[in-house]
């Protein structure tokens, strides 16, 4: 099966753990487990653990877990969620569950690679929904409008939006999900970076809640800072989740039961991990929108919700190039915007420890010096 190389993961394969200072990461400071039994009054968890049998557990996923990300939405039940490999499994499955050879799939542009090109090796073909700078990131509905018709099989978009940081708000998520109702189209809503606003008044309601056809792609990496479990789930109508549950029996069978135990226990007080998390990135966006302020060579259109921006700088070279350069003379690291197919930009990350932040803008400026 021939499918695009996927940039950004080949990219961050190769460097991101050979540098000193990371300023490209997209998840909010993951947790030590200590950190995270402690946060949940819970260190006692393996002490109890291990009196049960590693079985494959339930298969969909335990009826705790399901039912403790329903409660993140208004009208999903445990049986509208079905566990998976991270939301780039959730993803996946929905593809591989919906999407046939000669389909028309519209894509927003730029986007975690997957986004379009998973249905593009599926035999889709993949018309991408460009969002600009020059607009400031603003999804543009009329752009939209042209580039669906009758035989449109899904759309697929990202909110909050990686790599721009950009918030689809409740009025336009509405309209986008008329657009995709009127020609009949699955919606496939990637909010992997879920509840991450950086204003309260911010919030959006998800894309299942509005629409039936709509499939909600959710994640343990970013927002919830338990990376390692490598979970994430769908949440969708019952119809479309029966169609996934058969297509994932060929890829999956279960989840860890380690990992689903200590993702259930993580629902339970999700309100805590939130509130750590939300004052990391709000008070790392302050650090970085100060920072950007104050450098002459970059610009950004701030973000609004997530733990990424995108990064245009005035420098005539390459985004590879830079990145390599910088990598090379400070060991700091920054996805080029060539892994998203969008020269001139450089991936930062805001949900990282505030202190390793704060020293990678340090040797990033440093950096910057020599070109001003
Ligand atoms: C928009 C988006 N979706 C999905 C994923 C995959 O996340 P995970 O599999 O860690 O849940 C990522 C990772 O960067 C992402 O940015």
């Amino acid at each position: 099966m021939k499918v695009d190389t996927f940039l950004v993961e080949q990219f961050m394969d190769k460097y991101e753990l050979n540098v000193e200072i990371n300023i490209a990461e997209t998840c909010v400071d993951p947790f030590t487990l200590g950190e995270f039994l402690g946060l949940m009054d819970y260190e006692y968890f393996f002490e109890e653990f291990k009196s049960r049998k590693l079985t494959y557990g339930h298969i969909n996923g335990s009826p705790e877990l399901r039912s403790g990300i329903a409660n993140l939405y208004n009208k999903m039940k445990a049986d509208n969620i079905l566990l998976s490999g991270g939301a780039i499994g959730a993803n996946f499955l929905a593809f591989y569950s919906l999407v046939e050879p000669g389909d028309t799939v519209i894509s927003i542009f730029p986007a975690y690679q997957q986004l379009y090109s998973t249905a593009r090796s599926f035999g889709a073909t993949v018309r991408l929904w460009k969002l600009k700078w020059e607009e400031q990131w603003v999804p543009n509905l009329e752009d939209l409008s042209s580039l669906v018709d009758k035989k449109t099989k899904m759309i697929v978009i990202n909110n909050p939006h990686n790599p721009s940081g950009y918030l689809i708000n409740n009025d336009y998520l509405k309209q986008i999900c008329k657009i995709a109702e009127e020609c009949d189209a699955y919606l496939l809503y990637d909010e992997a970076y879920k509840g991450l606003y950086l204003n309260d008044n911010d919030s959006v309601t998800s894309a299942v809640d509005i629409y039936d056809k709509a499939i909600s792609t959710g994640s343990f990496s970013k927002g919830l800072s338990l990376t390692g479990l490598r979970l994430g789930w769908i949440a969708a109508s019952k119809p479309i989740i029966e169609e996934c549950i058969r297509h994932r029996h060929y890829t999956t069978i279960s989840n860890g039961m380690i990992d689903d135990s200590l993702a259930a226990l993580a629902m339970q007080h999700v309100d805590r991990i939130y509130k750590r998390n939300l004052n990391i990135v709000r008070t790392n966006f302050k650090i970085l929108n100060e920072w950007i302020e104050n450098e002459p060579l970059i610009d950004w259109v701030p973000a609004k919700a997530g733990s990424v921006g995108f990064l245009k700088y005035n420098i005539e070279m390459p985004s590879e190039e830079l990145s390599l350069k910088l990598i090379k003379e400070k060991s700091t690291f920054l996805v080029p915007g060539s892994c998203f197919e969008m020269e001139g930009f450089l991936r930062i990350g805001f949900g990282n420890n505030t202190n390793t932040l704060i020293a990678g803008l340090e040797r990033f400026k440093k950096f910057l010096d020599a070109y001003c």
